[in-house]
């Protein structure tokens, strides 16, 4: 009897310890998830992926067709019995010896287990970058990057939970900035952040990829630029108008049909011309002021323009289009154009941007197109979901690719910013832009061309 009890004591023992660590994890989950995640859950995973990186490496490198096998005869030396006595006998064995690339470090932060990898002999980086594919796929990550560290390491980035399927709302900052502006975040989740002065940017989506949260991260993000005087917009959006049209006061100009669209792009080069002639021998790159502003050009599908509009009219304004690419970019002069198809006959001009963004795709071949040779892989855009607009694989200035998702502009705040944010100037396109040579004889633009605001008020 006494047994009895004394079994159903410990039962209960046993049983509340085995139950309390759930309970309390329970308790704590639903009380204050953050904290739980910050101090429990995320690091039991992140330790967990580096575990399996270390345990599962040699298999991972062989599965991959990383590793390289030789055979090599192997001798022992043992005691055989025989009648009764031991004697010494060699016997030969044929065995198979692996080499693998170096895992040289497995780190972790947030949502990324990174991977630092030295190459084996007879091996090479690229070799590394073809297998990433693989490694993600076997780690069950939702993506991956390359960085080349030195000719013979490579980093590989395993985005092993995905921080960009929430969507997150844009906001103001407030802050002058021209060299950059802030359009969202990296799948690191860290800020994703657009150089813009010195840079012509072509942004390559299909219909509704999100262009439109890009083409107004770009804007709205220079508002502030634009308030003080330092930046200069110019709109072209020959779909009606319908989306420049929201945030239209932040512009100087902007034009909705193909013929004001050229009338646009001759005034701009006027000013380009004008701009080179007064910095002709005094400086190489322009230093945006009030007095010198950076004009951005942002055109709204590009291709009406430059491929869908009467012969003439393409013909001229990809010429001037063409020149405002080659010459703008050190005369303080850059352009943002959105296009859905990246194929040559639509944009003939694709090789005069310096950078590009691209959306979802609908081929591999497009990937290619946009972001350059062996990047349908490495930076798959043909494989961006529909269900997360505004995500886009980019390549770095240090050449590695990588996913991004930009804020989402809502019509009402780009209402919002380009009303307490008017351009302070707007330019007349009806009156004919002048020569450089007429133009070279003044220091300024002249006051009837260009008229402040309050002054149309
Ligand atoms: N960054 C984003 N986050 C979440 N939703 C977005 C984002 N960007 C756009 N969207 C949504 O996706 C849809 C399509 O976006 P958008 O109009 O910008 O596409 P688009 O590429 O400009 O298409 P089109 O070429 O037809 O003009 C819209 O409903 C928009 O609200
Ligand atoms: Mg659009």
């Amino acid at each position: 009897m006494l047994r009895l009890i004394g079994n159903a004591v410990g039962c209960r023992e046993a049983l509340a310890l085995a139950v309390a660590p759930a309970l309390v994890s329970g308790v704590w989950v639903t009380t204050s998830p953050q904290t739980y995640e910050r101090f429990c859950a995320g690091p039991a995973r992140r330790a967990r992926w580096r575990r399996w990186a270390r345990k599962s490496w040699a298999d991972l490198c062989r599965g991959c067709g990383l590793s390289a096998s030789r055979t090599t005869k192997s001798r022992t030396v043992g005691l055989v019995p025989k009648e009764g006595k031991r004697f010494a006998a060699s016997q030969s064995q044929t065995v198979t010896v692996w080499t693998h690339p170096t895992l040289m470090d497995v780190t972790t932060s947030g949502d990324l287990l990174r991977l630092m990898v030295r190459t084996r002999t007879g091996q090479t980086v690229a070799d590394l970058e073809a297998a990433a594919a693989p490694f993600a796929a076997a780690a069950g990550a939702r993506a991956f990057r390359c960085i080349h560290m030195t000719p013979s390491a490579v980093e590989i980035v395993l985005v092993m939970r995905d921080a960009l399927t929430e969507v997150r709302e844009a906001g103001m900052t407030g802050e002058v900035s021209v060299n950059a502006v802030s359009l969202g975040r990296r799948q690191d989740g860290t800020p994703w952040h657009l150089s813009v002065t010195g840079r012509h940017t072509l942004v390559v989506g299909c219909s509704g990829s999100g262009k439109g949260s890009i083409f107004w991260g770009v804007c709205a993000g220079l508002a502030p630029a634009v308030r003080a005087g330092v930046v200069q917009l110019w709109g072209v959006d020959l779909k009606r108008g319908v989306e420049v049209g929201i945030g239209k006061p932040m512009f100087s100009a902007v034009a909705t049909d193909p013929a004001s669209a050229v009338q646009l792009l001759t005034r701009l080069l006027a000013v380009l011309e004008e701009r080179g002639h007064r910095m002709a021998g005094r400086t190489r790159l322009h230093q945006p002021t009030q007095a010198e502003p950076l004009h951005v050009l942002a055109i709204d599908e590009l291709a009406v323009l430059t491929a869908y509009t009467d012969p003439e009219t393409k013909k001229e304004a990809s010429r001037l289009l063409a020149e405002i690419l080659t010459q703008g970019r050190a005369l303080g002069v850059v352009v943002l154009a959105c296009v859905q198809d990246p194929r040559k006959e639509v944009v003939g001009l694709r090789g005069l941007f310096t950078q590009t963004i691209a959306l979802r795709l609908r081929s591999a071949d497009e990937t290619r197109m946009v972001l350059g040779e062996g990047t349908a892989t490495i930076a798959p855009s043909h494989r961006i979901s529909p269900a997360v607009p505004g995500t886009a694989w980019v390549v770095d200035e240090d050449g590695s690719t990588d996913r991004v998702r930009a804020d989402w502009w809502s019509d009402q705040l780009v209402r919002q910013v380009a009303t307490s944010h008017p351009a302070p100037m707007v330019e007349d396109l009806t009156t004919p832009a002048e020569s450089p040579a007429q133009a070279s004889t003044r220091a300024r633009p002249p006051r009837s061309r260009r008229t402040r605001v309050s002054e149309v008020a």
